[in-house]
Protein backbone atom coordinates (compact mmCIF):
# COMPACT_ATOMS: atom_id res chain seq x y z
CA UNK A 1 0.00 0.00 0.00
CA UNK A 2 1.33 3.59 -0.65
CA UNK A 3 1.15 6.08 1.35
CA UNK A 4 -0.24 9.44 0.87
CA UNK A 5 0.65 12.31 1.88
CA UNK A 6 -1.17 14.13 4.11
CA UNK A 7 -2.52 17.54 2.99
CA UNK A 8 -3.12 20.11 5.72
CA UNK A 9 -4.68 23.48 4.98
CA UNK A 10 -2.85 25.84 7.72
CA UNK A 11 -4.73 28.70 7.89
CA UNK A 12 -2.95 32.10 7.03
CA UNK A 13 -2.50 33.23 10.37
CA UNK A 14 -1.20 29.94 11.64
CA UNK A 15 1.39 29.89 9.44
CA UNK A 16 2.49 33.76 10.12
CA UNK A 17 2.34 32.89 13.88
CA UNK A 18 4.25 29.66 13.30
CA UNK A 19 6.59 31.79 11.23
CA UNK A 20 7.09 34.26 14.00
CA UNK A 21 8.31 31.31 16.21
CA UNK A 22 11.12 30.34 14.15
CA UNK A 23 14.57 31.65 15.29
CA UNK A 24 16.52 33.23 13.67
CA UNK A 25 20.45 34.21 13.95
CA UNK A 26 20.94 37.18 16.04
CA UNK A 27 22.79 39.92 14.31
CA UNK A 28 25.35 39.75 17.59
CA UNK A 29 25.73 36.45 18.67
CA UNK A 30 26.57 33.12 17.59
CA UNK A 31 23.70 31.00 18.29
CA UNK A 32 24.89 27.91 17.40
CA UNK A 33 22.28 25.63 18.65
CA UNK A 34 20.38 26.69 15.96
CA UNK A 35 22.02 25.92 13.40
CA UNK A 36 24.20 22.69 13.25
CA UNK A 37 27.64 23.93 11.41
CA UNK A 38 31.11 22.85 11.49
CA UNK A 39 33.02 24.64 14.17
CA UNK A 40 36.27 24.49 11.89
CA UNK A 41 37.40 27.31 8.92
CA UNK A 42 36.35 25.22 5.77
CA UNK A 43 39.44 24.64 3.61
CA UNK A 44 37.82 26.40 1.17
CA UNK A 45 37.82 29.76 2.81
CA UNK A 46 39.89 32.20 0.96
CA UNK A 47 38.12 35.25 2.64
CA UNK A 48 38.61 35.36 6.15
CA UNK A 49 39.20 33.10 9.36
CA UNK A 50 35.93 32.74 10.44
CA UNK A 51 33.96 29.51 11.01
CA UNK A 52 30.24 29.22 9.41
CA UNK A 53 28.52 29.90 12.62
CA UNK A 54 30.55 33.60 13.00
CA UNK A 55 30.85 34.04 9.31
CA UNK A 56 26.60 33.66 8.97
CA UNK A 57 25.38 36.30 11.66
CA UNK A 58 27.77 38.70 10.05
CA UNK A 59 25.48 38.80 6.24
CA UNK A 60 22.52 39.98 8.75
CA UNK A 61 21.88 43.30 6.50
CA UNK A 62 21.53 45.32 10.02
CA UNK A 63 24.05 45.51 12.27
CA UNK A 64 23.94 47.77 16.12
CA UNK A 65 26.20 50.39 16.32
CA UNK A 66 28.54 49.31 18.82
CA UNK A 67 30.83 51.95 20.84
CA UNK A 68 32.45 52.10 24.12
CA UNK A 69 30.09 55.17 25.21
CA UNK A 70 31.41 58.55 25.86
CA UNK A 71 32.96 58.16 29.59
CA UNK A 72 35.16 55.24 28.92
CA UNK A 73 38.68 55.81 29.31
CA UNK A 74 39.40 54.71 25.79
CA UNK A 75 36.79 56.65 24.08
CA UNK A 76 38.63 60.23 24.99
CA UNK A 77 41.07 60.50 22.11
CA UNK A 78 38.49 59.47 19.57
CA UNK A 79 36.00 62.27 21.16
CA UNK A 80 38.52 64.97 19.75
CA UNK A 81 37.42 64.63 16.19
CA UNK A 82 34.27 65.85 15.29
CA UNK A 83 33.16 62.24 13.54
CA UNK A 84 35.06 59.39 14.58
CA UNK A 85 33.62 55.97 13.94
CA UNK A 86 33.80 53.25 16.41
CA UNK A 87 36.40 50.68 15.95
CA UNK A 88 34.58 48.17 17.36
CA UNK A 89 32.19 47.95 13.97
CA UNK A 90 35.30 48.47 12.01
CA UNK A 91 36.88 45.19 13.52
CA UNK A 92 33.95 43.43 12.65
CA UNK A 93 34.67 44.31 8.93
CA UNK A 94 38.20 43.56 9.18
CA UNK A 95 37.14 40.15 10.46
CA UNK A 96 35.16 38.98 7.89
CA UNK A 97 37.26 40.68 4.86
CA UNK A 98 40.31 40.10 5.46
CA UNK A 99 42.52 36.91 7.21
CA UNK A 100 45.16 37.55 9.92
CA UNK A 101 48.38 39.19 8.88
CA UNK A 102 46.39 40.89 5.81
CA UNK A 103 46.90 44.37 4.78
CA UNK A 104 44.08 46.93 5.08
CA UNK A 105 43.93 50.45 3.98
CA UNK A 106 41.83 53.88 5.28
CA UNK A 107 42.50 56.55 3.34
CA UNK A 108 40.38 58.88 5.49
CA UNK A 109 42.16 57.45 8.58
CA UNK A 110 40.72 60.40 11.52
CA UNK A 111 42.03 59.39 14.64
CA UNK A 112 42.99 55.75 13.82
CA UNK A 113 39.59 53.74 14.94
CA UNK A 114 40.66 51.12 11.39
CA UNK A 115 44.33 51.32 12.71
CA UNK A 116 43.08 50.39 15.97
CA UNK A 117 40.97 47.70 14.87
CA UNK A 118 43.92 46.20 12.76
CA UNK A 119 46.06 46.21 15.41
CA UNK A 120 44.01 44.47 17.49
CA UNK A 121 42.52 42.08 15.42
CA UNK A 122 46.47 41.77 14.22
CA UNK A 123 45.94 42.88 10.47
CA UNK A 124 48.85 45.62 8.95
CA UNK A 125 46.80 49.03 8.52
CA UNK A 126 47.63 51.65 6.26
CA UNK A 127 46.06 55.73 6.91
CA UNK A 128 46.12 58.83 5.25
CA UNK A 129 45.09 61.66 7.28
CA UNK A 130 45.09 65.10 6.01
CA UNK A 131 45.17 66.64 9.41
CA UNK A 132 48.38 66.64 11.15
CA UNK A 133 46.71 67.04 14.76
CA UNK A 134 44.86 63.84 13.62
CA UNK A 135 48.03 61.62 12.65
CA UNK A 136 49.16 63.03 16.19
CA UNK A 137 46.42 61.61 18.03
CA UNK A 138 46.40 57.89 15.97
CA UNK A 139 49.81 57.49 17.32
CA UNK A 140 48.74 58.64 20.99
CA UNK A 141 45.92 56.32 21.01
CA UNK A 142 47.19 53.07 19.09
CA UNK A 143 50.19 53.69 21.96
CA UNK A 144 47.83 53.80 25.03
CA UNK A 145 44.89 51.77 23.57
CA UNK A 146 46.14 48.80 22.66
CA UNK A 147 46.65 46.05 24.46
CA UNK A 148 49.14 43.10 24.19
CA UNK A 149 52.73 42.96 21.82
CA UNK A 150 53.94 46.69 20.87
CA UNK A 151 54.90 44.45 17.49
CA UNK A 152 51.00 45.21 16.64
CA UNK A 153 51.54 48.71 17.14
CA UNK A 154 54.18 48.85 15.01
CA UNK A 155 52.84 47.16 11.79
CA UNK A 156 50.52 50.40 11.63
CA UNK A 157 51.79 52.86 9.57
CA UNK A 158 49.95 56.51 9.35
CA UNK A 159 51.03 59.09 6.95
CA UNK A 160 49.91 62.51 6.88
CA UNK A 161 49.07 64.20 3.56
CA UNK A 162 46.22 64.43 0.69
CA UNK A 163 45.12 61.51 -0.16
CA UNK A 164 45.22 62.19 -3.74
CA UNK A 165 48.35 61.97 -3.94
CA UNK A 166 49.54 59.38 -1.46
CA UNK A 167 47.08 57.00 -2.79
CA UNK A 168 49.56 57.39 -6.19
CA UNK A 169 52.65 55.71 -4.09
CA UNK A 170 50.82 52.59 -3.22
CA UNK A 171 51.66 49.41 -4.97
CA UNK A 172 49.22 47.64 -7.40
CA UNK A 173 47.52 44.23 -6.14
CA UNK A 174 48.96 44.94 -2.25
CA UNK A 175 45.82 45.55 -0.41
CA UNK A 176 43.48 42.48 0.81
CA UNK A 177 40.73 45.57 1.94
CA UNK A 178 39.81 49.47 1.38
CA UNK A 179 37.64 50.52 4.84
CA UNK A 180 36.91 53.81 5.38
CA UNK A 181 34.32 56.94 6.22
CA UNK A 182 34.98 59.79 4.24
CA UNK A 183 33.84 63.17 4.53
CA UNK A 184 29.86 63.51 4.12
CA UNK A 185 30.44 66.38 1.34
CA UNK A 186 30.32 69.71 4.13
CA UNK A 187 27.55 68.88 6.24
CA UNK A 188 30.41 69.67 9.37
CA UNK A 189 29.69 73.14 8.53
CA UNK A 190 25.74 72.92 8.41
CA UNK A 191 25.12 70.99 11.12
CA UNK A 192 23.68 73.23 13.47
CA UNK A 193 22.03 71.97 16.98
CA UNK A 194 22.56 71.38 20.54
CA UNK A 195 25.31 68.73 19.94
CA UNK A 196 27.52 70.95 18.13
CA UNK A 197 27.23 74.04 20.46
CA UNK A 198 28.19 71.75 23.16
CA UNK A 199 31.16 70.64 21.01
CA UNK A 200 32.11 74.57 20.73
CA UNK A 201 31.81 74.95 24.59
CA UNK A 202 34.32 72.15 25.53
CA UNK A 203 36.38 73.55 22.94
CA UNK A 204 36.15 70.01 20.90
CA UNK A 205 36.51 70.39 16.70
CA UNK A 206 33.50 70.99 14.78
CA UNK A 207 34.86 70.44 11.67
CA UNK A 208 38.04 68.50 10.16
CA UNK A 209 39.61 71.82 9.52
CA UNK A 210 39.91 74.81 6.89
CA UNK A 211 42.50 73.17 4.51
CA UNK A 212 40.94 73.61 0.81
CA UNK A 213 42.44 70.07 0.13
CA UNK A 214 40.08 68.89 2.87
CA UNK A 215 37.34 67.05 0.88
CA UNK A 216 34.98 68.45 3.79
CA UNK A 217 35.48 72.22 2.70
CA UNK A 218 34.47 71.67 -0.90
CA UNK A 219 31.25 74.10 -1.72
CA UNK A 220 29.39 71.96 -4.50
CA UNK A 221 28.31 68.07 -3.90
CA UNK A 222 28.73 67.45 -7.57
CA UNK A 223 32.44 68.40 -7.59
CA UNK A 224 32.58 66.46 -3.97
CA UNK A 225 31.19 62.98 -5.25
CA UNK A 226 33.70 63.67 -8.34
CA UNK A 227 36.69 64.00 -6.37
CA UNK A 228 35.68 61.72 -3.75
CA UNK A 229 35.41 58.63 -6.29
CA UNK A 230 38.19 59.22 -7.90
CA UNK A 231 40.58 58.76 -4.51
CA UNK A 232 38.59 55.86 -3.68
CA UNK A 233 38.21 54.60 -7.31
CA UNK A 234 41.98 55.57 -7.70
CA UNK A 235 43.51 53.31 -4.35
CA UNK A 236 41.25 51.04 -5.21
CA UNK A 237 44.32 50.22 -8.62
CA UNK A 238 46.25 49.00 -5.00
CA UNK A 239 43.61 47.01 -4.16
CA UNK A 240 43.82 42.63 -4.92
CA UNK A 241 41.60 41.46 -7.64
CA UNK A 242 37.99 40.14 -5.67
CA UNK A 243 38.91 41.90 -2.80
CA UNK A 244 36.87 44.49 -1.11
CA UNK A 245 36.49 47.99 -0.40
CA UNK A 246 33.32 49.08 2.36
CA UNK A 247 32.16 52.87 2.15
CA UNK A 248 30.76 54.00 5.63
CA UNK A 249 28.26 57.14 4.80
CA UNK A 250 25.60 58.09 6.15
CA UNK A 251 22.40 60.21 3.66
CA UNK A 252 22.20 63.77 4.64
CA UNK A 253 19.84 66.60 4.07
CA UNK A 254 21.07 70.10 2.69
CA UNK A 255 18.39 72.60 3.69
CA UNK A 256 14.86 70.31 2.70
CA UNK A 257 16.48 68.25 0.07
CA UNK A 258 17.17 64.64 1.48
CA UNK A 259 20.52 63.62 -0.47
CA UNK A 260 20.94 60.20 -1.25
CA UNK A 261 24.79 60.13 -0.65
CA UNK A 262 24.83 56.43 0.39
CA UNK A 263 23.89 55.21 -3.39
CA UNK A 264 25.16 58.19 -5.07
CA UNK A 265 29.32 57.00 -3.86
CA UNK A 266 28.28 53.16 -5.01
CA UNK A 267 26.78 54.86 -8.26
CA UNK A 268 30.24 56.45 -8.53
CA UNK A 269 32.29 54.14 -7.96
CA UNK A 270 30.99 51.25 -10.19
CA UNK A 271 32.75 53.70 -13.09
CA UNK A 272 35.96 52.27 -11.27
CA UNK A 273 35.05 48.45 -11.52
CA UNK A 274 33.82 48.27 -8.23
CA UNK A 275 30.62 45.99 -7.89
CA UNK A 276 28.02 46.75 -5.60
CA UNK A 277 27.55 43.73 -3.47
CA UNK A 278 25.36 44.66 -0.40
CA UNK A 279 24.39 47.17 2.05
CA UNK A 280 24.34 46.97 5.46
CA UNK A 281 22.36 49.67 7.62
CA UNK A 282 24.54 50.21 10.96
CA UNK A 283 21.79 51.62 13.74
CA UNK A 284 23.04 54.27 15.75
CA UNK A 285 20.69 53.68 18.67
CA UNK A 286 22.61 55.76 20.90
CA UNK A 287 21.92 59.07 19.27
CA UNK A 288 19.65 62.03 20.47
CA UNK A 289 16.82 62.53 18.99
CA UNK A 290 15.67 66.55 18.13
CA UNK A 291 12.46 68.03 17.00
CA UNK A 292 13.32 69.11 13.93
CA UNK A 293 10.44 70.57 11.63
CA UNK A 294 7.95 69.84 14.72
CA UNK A 295 5.27 70.81 14.83
CA UNK A 296 5.17 71.94 11.34
CA UNK A 297 6.91 69.27 8.81
CA UNK A 298 8.31 66.23 8.77
CA UNK A 299 12.03 66.11 9.05
CA UNK A 300 13.64 62.90 9.81
CA UNK A 301 16.14 62.01 12.64
CA UNK A 302 18.64 59.95 10.83
CA UNK A 303 20.45 56.93 12.99
CA UNK A 304 21.70 55.04 10.63
CA UNK A 305 24.63 54.47 8.66
CA UNK A 306 25.26 52.48 5.41
CA UNK A 307 28.30 49.94 5.15
CA UNK A 308 28.16 50.13 1.11
CA UNK A 309 30.29 47.04 -0.09
CA UNK A 310 32.15 46.99 -3.12
CA UNK A 311 34.19 44.32 -4.60
CA UNK A 312 36.67 44.99 -7.04
CA UNK A 313 35.97 42.69 -10.07
CA UNK A 314 39.01 44.21 -12.35
CA UNK A 315 40.84 41.17 -13.40
CA UNK A 316 44.64 41.22 -12.46
C1 LIG B 1 34.80 61.01 8.69
S1 LIG B 1 36.43 61.43 9.06
C2 LIG B 1 37.18 59.88 9.36
C3 LIG B 1 37.11 59.45 10.79
C4 LIG B 1 37.77 58.10 11.07
N1 LIG B 1 36.99 57.03 10.53
C5 LIG B 1 37.92 57.89 12.56
O1 LIG B 1 37.29 57.02 13.15
O2 LIG B 1 38.66 58.67 13.17
C6 LIG B 1 37.12 61.93 7.54
C7 LIG B 1 38.59 62.37 7.63
O3 LIG B 1 39.06 62.66 6.31
C8 LIG B 1 40.08 63.63 6.44
N2 LIG B 1 40.33 64.22 5.10
C9 LIG B 1 39.58 65.13 4.43
N3 LIG B 1 40.12 65.41 3.21
C10 LIG B 1 41.23 64.63 3.11
C11 LIG B 1 42.22 64.46 2.10
N4 LIG B 1 42.17 65.14 0.96
N5 LIG B 1 43.21 63.56 2.31
C12 LIG B 1 43.29 62.85 3.49
N6 LIG B 1 42.39 63.00 4.49
C13 LIG B 1 41.36 63.86 4.31
C14 LIG B 1 39.54 64.60 7.48
O4 LIG B 1 40.54 65.37 8.09
C15 LIG B 1 38.82 63.63 8.44
O5 LIG B 1 39.64 63.34 9.57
Amino acid sequence: MTKTKKIVNEPADEIIKSKAKRKVPKPEANDDAEIKLPKTVDPRNALNDLTSTEWLPETISVWNQRGLGANHPDAQIERQHPAPFSFTDVSRLVRFFTKKGETVLDPFAGVGSTLKACAIEGRKGIGFELNPKYVALTKKRLALEVPGEPSAIEKQDVKVGDARLLIKKLDENSLDLIVTSPPYWNILHKVDHKAKQERVEQDLDTKYSDDKRDLGNIEKYDDFLEELAKILGGASKALKPKKHMVVIVSDFRDKSRFVMFHADIANALSKYQLELRGITVLYQRHKRIFPYGYPYAYVPNIHHQYLVILQNVKKS
